[in-house]
């Protein structure tokens, strides 16, 4: 098959690029390289792809001769108030809105990459996807207007969408300003990491390789219009993340708390009852295996800094 692959330098499009062509596929990366975080984490990530540099919010977009498209590109974090807000709405909004309109002249499904942040402060926990959205970050929100703008194009125009929401990856290349990456430098190098709130936010984490593989699934087996969960089966706290790395790492971290950041989850727990069901997808990685795999990736970086 032919793919397209939106944010293919980036933590998660890499990944899955990666897979396909192992997989056999012919894969066609998109992406601007944003400066979010360093841009040379991006090529370093993208090095062995084909990745074109392209503006989804700008440039002209032709899927035609493709099979589908996976759509991970966008402006994460949840740190979405103030200055940035016109970012989030660019690079999710307008861009998400380009790339459907392409998909949709050009007759291709398209898997796009939502978020567990829709959920907001979910009213049920463990959260199906069926629980009413109410996202409290300006990103979540981004994220959920992509989702009823892949709705409007399928409704008005045949666009195939399947939704995934994913909740809080990890392992090897994680974002440089997500939370690991900050505890593994701290770690390796001796320096503190801040903890923003008191360490009893949770998570379903999940490992970035159970990610690809879910995301496969959807292209391959999801009927159009479905919204699927993407979620670890295990819930931690960050302190019990972070007690596991110390563990993992044989060493005590020098831990400083900051505030809580606005629009952050205090729980995020996927229900993943509907994608076992119907995709047979399960999360496979065990949070412990997944971070020492996570940890022996970035210590490594650290380490030859
Ligand atoms: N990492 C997570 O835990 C997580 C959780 C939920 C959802 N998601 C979603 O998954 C997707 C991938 O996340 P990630 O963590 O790999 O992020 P990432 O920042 O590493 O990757 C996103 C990539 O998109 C590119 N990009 C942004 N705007 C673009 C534009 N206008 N045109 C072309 N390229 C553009 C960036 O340069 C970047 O390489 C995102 O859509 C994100 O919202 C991620």
């Amino acid at each position: 098959m032919r793919y397209v692959v939106t944010g293919a330098a980036g933590f998660i499009g890499s990944h899955l690029a990666e897979a396909l062509q192992v997989a056999g596929h012919e894969v066609r990366g998109l992406d601007c390289f944003t400066d979010y975080y360093d841009p040379a984490l991006k090529e370093e990530n993208a090095r062995g792809l084909d990745v074109r540099r392209l503006d989804l919010a700008e440039e002209e977009l032709d899927f035609s001769g493709f099979d589908g498209v996976f759509h991970l590109a966008g402006q994460p974090g949840v740190r979405s108030f103030g200055d940035v807000f016109p970012l989030y709405v660019r690079r999710n909004v307008l861009a998400s809105q380009r790339v459907f309109e392409a998909a949709a002249t050009a007759g291709v499904r398209v898997v796009f990459s939502s978020s567990s942040s829709v959920y907001g402060d979910a009213e049920r926990y463990p959260t199906p996807e069926d629980t009413p959205p109410q996202p409290v970050s300006p990103y979540g929100i981004t994220k959920l207007t992509c989702e009823h703008l892949a709705r409007a194009y399928a409704r008005s125009f045949g666009l195939d969408a399947v939704v995934l929401r994913y909740f809080n990856a990890y392992g090897p290349r994680q974002r440089p300003d997500m939370a690991f990456p900050r505890v593994v430098a701290a770690l390796v190098e001796g320096g503190s990491f801040t903890l923003y709130g008191d360490g009893g936010q949770s998570r379903s984490f999940t490992y970035v390789g159970d990610i690809v593989a879910a995301t496969v699934l959807a292209m391959e087996r999801a009927g159009a219009g479905a919204v699927y969960n993407v979620g670890g089966g295990q819930e931690a706290t960050m302190n019990e993340a972070l007690a596991l790395l110390e563990e993992i790492a044989g060493r005590t971290l020098d831990r400083r708390h900051g505030p809580p950041v606005p629009g952050d989850q205090r729980r995020t727990k996927a229900d993943t009852t509907r994608i076992r069901d119907e995709l047979g997808w399960e999360p496979r990685t065990p949070l412990e295996v997944g971070l020492r795999a996570h940890w022996e990736w970035a210590a490594g970086r650290v380490g030859a800094r």
